[in-house]
């Protein structure tokens, strides 16, 4: 056989090989057996000076384009084979994520202030108010003035309020602070949406204390209605659903007169203990929770002082056509209550011995 028909017949061999081939290992095979260095096409390829000075050009150029042809073949069917047997891999390794690990993991759940606050919201959404949440940096305008809070007011000094700028003028509306209470999206609300409106507020407020009832920041649920037909007993019955919701179906609530500047006439509003009765506990102790006078305090609260519609009566709060009550209560606090958390700080030190209980 001619070394020409040699490398023919080499060449078709070698593609017949490679197109039959169907993984990529079976290629490496091929590539070793028809390229490699002890293979005959490019030993045939180095010893072409031998032979007769004739064929030498001829077979020189056939051997060459068939060791390219052949190169070229393994390398095309070996993308096409690795995608596929990637694809089969990926099949064949897949892991059901959704089976639960064995033995599950502990799952964690929401801080408690959290889930009191979320608590709070499902008892007043249930009663048919929205829930907003307004901005934490506040002007003295709305964290004050326009809650009838006058400029003589000990609260707006620097030692009861974190002002965000050294203030060169903390009685100047436009002051930035950090808001004290949640009482400023009161006005925020009614600017942007006419009466009747029943709304509540959770947030983040802040005040320079620091004590076992203190922290410097901390959480309130402020809550507003304006109809035009809301009394004090509308509050009072609003706020005895909320108590027998959270502390139990058996509570009370009583209203005690107070000062707001923003509302009038203000109340602090109580709630029966539900720790002891009158005062002393099963084991004929006097109670610690209420300290033995059976009400615990639980809120701020009164009907919108007609001052405070002043100064939103352009966005349809004319104080002659609406009431309106509104109140504002600690997060922290109806959580502490409840559980018997005896000191606030208990809820911001991250400790998981702690926020485990809850
Ligand atoms: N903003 C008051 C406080 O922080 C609570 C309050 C809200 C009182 C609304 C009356 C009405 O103490």
């Amino acid at each position: 056989m001619s070394a020409l028909d040699r490398v023919t017949n080499l060449r078709k061999e070698a593609q017949d090989a490679v197109g039959r081939a169907d993984a990529t290992t079976e290629l490496d095979q091929l590539r070793v057996r028809y390229l490699g260095r002890k293979a005959e096409l490019p030993n045939l390829l180095r010893r072409v000076v031998e032979l007769p000075p004739e064929e030498r050009a001829a077979v020189g150029k056939a051997a060459n384009e068939a060791r390219q042809a052949i190169a070229a073949q393994i390398e095309e069917r070996a993308a096409g084979l690795a995608g596929k047997e990637l694809q089969a891999r990926l099949a064949r390794d897949r892991v059901d994520v959704t089976l639960p690990p064995d033995p599950p993991p502990a799952i964690g759940h929401h801080h408690l202030i959290s889930q009191t606050r979320r608590e709070i919201e499902d008892v007043f959404v249930g009663l048919g108010f929205m829930v907003h949440e307004g901005p934490e940096v506040e002007t003295a305008y709305y964290n004050f003035d326009a809650l009838n809070i006058p400029v003589t007011h000990p609260s707006r000094l620097e030692t009861d309020t974190f002002y965000v700028k050294p203030a060169e003028d903390i009685f100047d509306p436009n002051t930035v602070l950090l808001r004290v209470h949640t009482s400023p999206m009161q006005i925020r609300v009614m600017e942007q949406t006419p009466p009747p409106i029943y709304v509540i507020v959770p947030g983040r407020v802040y005040r320079p204390d620091l004590d076992a009832t203190h922290t410097p920041q901390f959480h309130q649920v402020e809550g507003l209605a304006v109809d035009t037909d809301v009394t004090l007993a509308d509050l009072k019955g609003t706020l005895l659903r909320f108590a027998r919701a959270v502390f139990g179906e058996q509570r009370e609530v009583r209203l005690r007169p107070s000062f707001f500047p923003f509302t009038e006439p203000s109340v602090e509003v109580d709630v029966s203990c539900f720790h002891c009765v009158d005062g002393v506990t099963a084991s004929g102790e006097r109670c610690s929770l209420c300290k033995g006078t059976s009400w615990l305090e639980i809120l701020g609260a009164g009907m919108v002082d007609p001052n405070v519609f002043e100064y939103v009566r352009e966005h349809g709060y004319d104080p002659e056509r609406v009431q309106g009550f509104a109140f504002g209560m600690g997060i922290e606090r109806i959580a502490m209550l409840k559980y018997g958390v005896p000191d606030l700080r208990l809820l911001y030190d991250n400790d998981v011995r702690f926020l485990e209980q809850f």
